[in-house]
């Protein structure tokens, strides 16, 4: 889907690019609804400058757009939010065309640009929260918001308009509707924020939750007033400013709901048949249970579901007597996004020789999980008595993990 340049004020357009082609964004997280890449052009009285690029395979589609909008020859900045390559692919094709341009960057962002494209361009380096440019009646300043989620990251506050260009920061999967931008235009934005919103955050930023909260209390201190959010992925938030920051907001804290994720990595459904009674269990203790299927389900939708909750039931079928690999992989996702401070219990099952339910444990205990109760693991199918112990074991789980988090 071939787009337009978008205009969403007086000063600014919008010149990015809807992801069509790739299945998976990074190389990990499925985007069956795509993702956009968004850039922009902000002309003031006297100077013009681009907000962030695009992907590489859009680069040309970019440039068409910048056209449509400016002379690119004209355009005397180039914010770099963060160097990425789905931010930062298309930008030496855009310094071909403009040649008289300055990147605008942090210290590390230059030194990646140099080794991502072997060109020392001509730069201006943020070294503090107060660098300013003026474009005649339009100014920007750039504040550093390390680590969202690469360590260079920055965001663009455009100061006469109330508008921050946040690049990953409030970013969603989900391409934009055909030459729609602006939240208050895009009829379906409830499947922006919070679905896609949450799997994006999972996906992206869980690591760097802390970080997420620096950089709104920066916002907060600087005095920055933030009428419009315009990220580097999905619709620019007018309307629903508050609404996005609370959601981040929340994702970050996080603020824990009373369920219990029951995640399974089950070959033949044997394994699926201990989920009713886990239910159950996780409802005699108060709690809503939520089913992970791994093989089904996305690895993003199993982050985004577990980030938010204080407990875990983990089961694995037997595969070369060791965990099924899907939750072998749910594990290292959980590693490295630090999503370890969980109530954990594990149930699974074998046909001809077990070792699931063993390298499961050794590896929760390893990775700091708190581990309740003994795994219920199983020859063959679950008898009455094997579902009466799932049941209870859930139900533990999901106590110790209410009065552990006080929810
Ligand atoms: Fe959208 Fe971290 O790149």
């Amino acid at each position: 889907m071939k787009t337009e340049p978008v205009k969403v004020s007086p000063s600014t357009h919008w010149v990015g690019a809807n992801e069509t082609e790739k299945r998976l964004f990074e190389g990990l997280w499925a985007i069956p609804e795509g993702i956009s890449y968004n850039s922009y052009i902000i002309k003031g009285a006297e100077k013009t400058a681009l907000i962030d690029s695009v992907l590489g395979a859009y680069q040309e589609e970019h440039l068409e757009k910048i056209r449509k909008v400016t002379d690119p020859a004209d355009i005397n900045y180039i914010v770099v939010n963060h160097m990425e390559h789905d931010h930062s692919e298309a930008l030496p094709k855009v310094l071909e065309a403009a040649p008289n341009a300055t990147l605008i960057y942090t210290p590390m962002a230059h030194q990646m640009y140099k080794a991502f494209f072997q060109h020392e361009p001509k730069s201006l380096i943020i070294r503090n929260d107060e660098t300013t440019v003026d474009l005649g009646g339009k100014t920007l300043r750039f504040i550093r918001t390390p680590f969202l989620h690469w360590p260079e990251t920055i965001c663009t506050y455009l100061q006469e308009e109330g508008t921050l260009f946040t690049c990953d920061l409030f970013g969603t999967f989900r391409r934009l509707p055909e030459n729609k931008v602006i939240d208050t235009d895009i009829k379906e934005i409830d499947k922006y924020i919070p679905d896609s919103s949450k799997k994006y955050f999972a996906g992206v930023m869980t690591r760097y939750r802390d970080y997420v909260l620096k950089a709104m209390e920066k916002f907060n201190q600087l005095k920055i007033e933030i009428k419009v959010i315009a990220p580097g992925h999905g619709p620019i938030y007018t309307a629903n400013t508050k609404t996005v920051m609370d959601l981040w907001a929340s994702y970050s804290r996080p603020d824990y709901s009373r369920k219990t994720v029951i995640a399974v990595g089950s070959m033949y459904g044997t394994t699926l048949k201990f989920i009713q009674a886990l239910t159950k269990g996780v409802e005699d203790a108060g709690g809503e249970a939520v089913v992970i299927d791994v093989i089904n389900d996305e690895p993003a939708k199993a982050l985004a579901a577990i980030m938010d909750a204080p407990a875990l039931l983990i089961g694995t079928a037997t595969y070369e007597y060791n965990m099924f690999p899907q939750i072998q992989h749910l594990l290292y996702l959980l590693q490295v996004k630090n999503l370890t401070n969980l109530t954990v219990g594990i149930f699974g099952g074998y046909a001809w020789g077990a070792g699931g339910a063993k390298h499961l444990t050794e590896r929760l205990d390893q990775l700091g999980f708190r581990r309740i109760g003994e795994p219920v693991e199983v020859r063959g199918a679950p008898t009455q008595e094997d579902l009466e112990r799932a049941r209870s074991l859930a139900k533990a789980v999901t106590e110790d993990a209410f009065r552990e988090k006080r929810i």
